[in-house]
């Protein structure tokens, strides 16, 4: 497909709809945002309006439908992906679909499967792979600079919890927020988790526990090649998005730092200091969301594989069946038992 301009619509324009769409019409140079489709109808035609994109519907069937349209963007809600995927799978369109594809490990399956009959490319938004900082990190583990690895810390605190009502919907900590850290993890390391224990509790808002979730909890995994890692996540942090890494290895470590809209540092006669981290993962990993597009469109137009595919996903979900099942047995838990 190289050198022909690649005609994509997107599907959900909420919160993460809008700043793919943004990147799509204005700083993907080759793409052509021809539709938007929402429900509410409202929405799609306030962002198509803003971005000049042409079309508008209330029905994704109508970018399903259009001959002209080779790839699809899904960033309606979690439990509409699996059948969009589907239904665009076998329309015979490529797919980038946001994380997760289901909260059911059958629906992920079938959806799976039929893009494998479809023969379509599928990329999931598992963005943070794409950002800077830990593309690093990576880099430095796979090229040898910290020698043979043996641990990675992954800290990963929101700053505020989302509404009750998101998270009585949102298939709990380990598949709404550790998710993104258990893909962070294999990417990092290079290699599968076989084992994962959890210790965790309801330390910042009751609610959460009455909804049956918790809202704090220190994962443990045990890698296949024996490295062994941490995940440290909170739904408050009060200073704000705290995500950062920890490499270890025989030679050395590599760790990163949060991300800051400036560079400023105030000293006073007690104490130096500076400004709160970018607040939360829409200014945090912006340039990641542009990344991972640019990724994408790249593997659509030249026909190279994907760097995130159905089947990290996957992975990513079992990781985080076995990580629920730990917390709940109070055990560690092989993650490929969680599969069967
Ligand atoms: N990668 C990330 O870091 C990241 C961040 C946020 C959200 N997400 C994922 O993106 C998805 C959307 O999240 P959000 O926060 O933007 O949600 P949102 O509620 O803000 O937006 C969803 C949009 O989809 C529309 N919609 C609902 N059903 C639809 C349908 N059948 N067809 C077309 N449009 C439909 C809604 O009207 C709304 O405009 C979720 O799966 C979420 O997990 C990923």
């Amino acid at each position: 497909m190289s050198n022909e301009c690649l005609n994509v619509g997107l599907i959900g324009v909420g919160r993460i709809g809008k700043l793919h769409a943004e990147h799509l019409a204005y700083r993907l140079p080759g793409v052509r945002l021809k539709t938007i489709a929402d429900v509410n109808v409202d929405a799609a035609q306030a962002c198509a309006t803003r971005l000049g994109v042409p079309v508008v519907s209330s029905d994704y069937r109508a970018i399903l439908d259009d001959r002209d349209i080779q790839a699809v963007v899904i960033c309606s809600p979690t439990n509409t992906h699996a059948q969009i995927v589907v239904e665009t799978a076998g329309a015979g369109k490529h797919i980038f679909c946001e994380k997760p594809i289901d909260l059911s490990l059958d629906r992920v399956d079938q959806a799976l499967a039929a893009v494998a009959q479809a023969g379509v490319l599928l990329q999931l938004g598992f963005n943070r792979r794409f950002d800077a900082n830990f593309a690093r990190v990576r880099q430095a583990i796979a090229s040898g600079e910290v020698g043979t690895l043996r641990f990675v810390h992954i800290v990963s605190r929101d700053p505020a919890p989302p509404p009750i009502e998101y998270v009585k919907v949102s298939g709990g900590i380990f598949m709404d927020m550790t998710i993104h850290d258990f893909d962070m993890a294999r990417f990092l390391v290079g290699d599968e988790v076989e084992e994962v224990y959890v210790s965790g509790g309801v330390m910042v808002d009751p609610a959460i526990g009455e909804a049956g979730d918790i809202d704090t909890a220190l994962t443990v995994l045990r890698f296949r090649n024996g490295v062994i890692g941490t995940i440290d996540n909170c739904r408050q942090a009060v200073y704000g998005y705290d995500q950062r890494v920890e490499a270890f290895g025989s030679r050395g470590s590599i760790q990163t730092d949060n991300n800051y809209a400036n560079s400023a540092i105030i000293a006073g006669d007690r104490s130096v200091g500076r400004d709160l981290p970018l607040n939360f993962f829409m200014e945090r990993y912006t340039e990641s969301f542009l990344a991972e597009m640019r990724a994408f469109v790249d593997a659509v137009l030249t026909g190279k594989p994907v760097a995130v595919t159905g089947e990290d996903a996957r992975k990513a979900m079992l990781i985080g069946l076995a990580a629920r099942r730990s917390y709940e047995t109070k055990r560690p838990e092989q993650v490929f038992n969680c599969g069967l």
